[in-house]
């Protein structure tokens, strides 16, 4: 029974992984239920395989040696050995085909453009039609129930776009651009990483996806595509100043300011994000102001200065003014 247990704990630890919002089993999206039901196939057809080919084995060497007459070796080895797998294998790769989702569907009119920066997301949302698009970082939004196209590509070195949740995962080059679409069919929030070795920072390379209803996604854009609030409140107006005199807006861009760098990510409405850092840290206070203070002890590499020498009130008057731009 102890022998039982220490087998099949490792096995529910294993089964614990297959849910949660970066798991490619616990499927939030059309594509990933394909790719789940195609990953539960797969793993049947080895099983089989594998109890096949041990029963086999087991079989052949309890026999006595004299039992075995030549052409029972070799019609064992030409069936069980050849013929079987040739046929499971043939089988699970016509279903594999098959059922393959194409990665490269046209998406059914809004089109998000996705660049990997070191070590961040640049995001452009393009709607049907539209004209300039609607700029944002290390977040993206999507419709349940409508295909999203995403044009990727990427500045310095190549990343990769997944979203295991929602579906397969596409490179990202300097240069060189690529497609692939998403549609998520249940709303929730799904986590998306750099799936490419990019340099010192690339576990750090995360992004939120939330899947919204369309309504209240349509609300969502029309409010990412307005300026940013003006600050309210003592602190936060001081937080805007601070923000201009220390030539933040060199880097950033808070739409409807004076800040319209395009360096780093755009700010303009940050404060309704769910995490900061592209993944890396989580939107409280604290967490902007840990940022800010050093953002190399949490991201090796990042090109953002350390900006230590601003006071505990300095930082705080940021971090309220950041969490404002709603
Ligand atoms: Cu970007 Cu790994």
């Amino acid at each position: 029974m102890a022998r039982l247990t220490a087998l099949l704990l490792p096995l529910l630890l294993l089964l614990a992984g297959c849910s949660g919002r970066q798991s490619a089993l616990g499927p939030g999206g059309a594509d990933a239920q394909v790719l789940a039901v195609l990953f539960f196939v797969m793993l049947g057809g080895a099983v089989v395989l594998w109890l096949f080919m041990n029963g086999l084995f087991y079989w052949a060497t309890r026999r006595s040696p004299s039992a075995h007459s030549e052409k029972g070796s070799f019609l064992l080895i030409v069936i069980g050995g050849i013929l079987f797998p040739t046929v499971v294998l043939a089988a699970l790769l016509s279903y594999g085909l098959a059922i393959l989702p194409d990665q490269r569907a046209p998406g059914d009119g809004l089109t998000v453009a996705v660049r990997g920066e070191q070590w961040w997301w640049r995001v452009e949302y393009w709607p049907e039609g539209a004209e300039a698009p609607i700029r944002t970082a290390n977040e993206i939004r999507l419709p349940v129930g409508a295909r999203t196209e995403f044009r990727l590509d990427s500045h310095r070195v190549i990343h990769s776009f997944w979203v295991p949740a929602l579906g397969g995962k596409m490179d990202m080059f300097p240069g060189r651009e690529t497609r692939m679409s998403l549609e998520p069919v249940r709303p929730g929030l799904y986590r998306g990483q750099c799936a490419e070795f990019c340099g010192e920072s690339h576990a750090w390379m995360a992004f939120e996806v939330e899947a919204m209803e369309p309504a209240a996604f349509d609300a969502w854009l029309a409010h990412e595509a307005s300026d940013a609030r003006p600050p309210e409140g003592a602190e936060a107006q001081r937080g805007a100043a601070l923000f201009a005199a220390q030539g933040c807006g060199a880097c950033h861009a808070v739409r409807g300011t004076e800040a319209v760098g395009q360096v780093g990510p755009d700010l303009t409405h940050v404060g309704s994000r769910h995490s900061l850092g592209a993944g890396r840290l989580g939107m409280a206070q604290e967490d902007l102001m840990r940022w800010i203070r050093d953002p190399a002890a949490f991201k090796p590499g990042a090109e953002m200065p350390a900006y230590d020498h601003l006071s505990e009130a300095q930082l705080s008057d940021l971090a309220t003014y950041l969490r404002g731009l709603q």
